[in-house]
């Protein structure tokens, strides 16, 4: 039997099939009870990849296998003023509901680790609901609550 190896790469946001894989996979996560039970607005995929294009501080890696993208994290760069370093925040992480549990997420979070060691960040950050199963996942990659914790607060326009 073929063994399926996992590939991550650092999307373009202006090549068409890598916008169409962000987007479907996005899209796959958006239906998930821990994104918002609905798929994304028809026609949002250029809204969503030219912002962040647009943005200019995101960058989003794609997992792979044989060619199919079944993997994303979309991140973005900010800045700390505390420690005078970059910090990424990992804004989406998703994998299809038919690849999952297959170390596809642990790969792309190892791939996120290396591209915020190369960019020299203090720190890599994101809000995990506290339902969410993927908190077992990223435990065990090391991430934690806040000492004290924080939450997460919103305005919402
Ligand atoms: C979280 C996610 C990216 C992990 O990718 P993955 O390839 O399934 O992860 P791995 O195979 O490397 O690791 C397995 C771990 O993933 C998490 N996981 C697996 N299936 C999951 C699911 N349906 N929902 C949430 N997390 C899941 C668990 O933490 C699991 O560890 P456990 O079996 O000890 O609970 C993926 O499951 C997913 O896309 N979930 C839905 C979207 C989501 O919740 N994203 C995170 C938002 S903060």
């Amino acid at each position: 039997m073929k063994s399926s190896k996992i590939a991550i790469e650092i999307a373009s946001y202006d090549n068409e099939t890598h916008r169409n894989a962000l987007f479907f996979v996005l899209n796959d996560y958006a239906m998930d009870e821990m994104g918002l039970n609905k798929p994304l607005a028809s026609g949002a995929k250029d809204d969503i990849i030219d912002g962040m294009n647009r943005n200019g501080n995101f960058f989003s890696l794609m997992a792979s296998i044989d060619e199919d993208v079944v993997g994303i994290a979309n991140c973005v760069e900010s800045f700390s003023t505390f420690s005078g370093k970059p910090v990424i925040n990992v804004h989406d992480l998703a994998v299809l509901r038919s690849h999952r549990g297959k170390g596809i997420g642990k790969k792309l979070l190892d791939a996120i680790q290396q591209e915020a060691k190369k960019r020299d960040a203090s720190k890599i950050t994101m809000e995990v609901r506290i339902d969410n199963r993927a908190r077992n996942l990223y435990s065990r990659e090391g991430f934690g609550n806040n000492e004290p914790p924080m939450s997460f607060w919103i305005k919402k326009f």
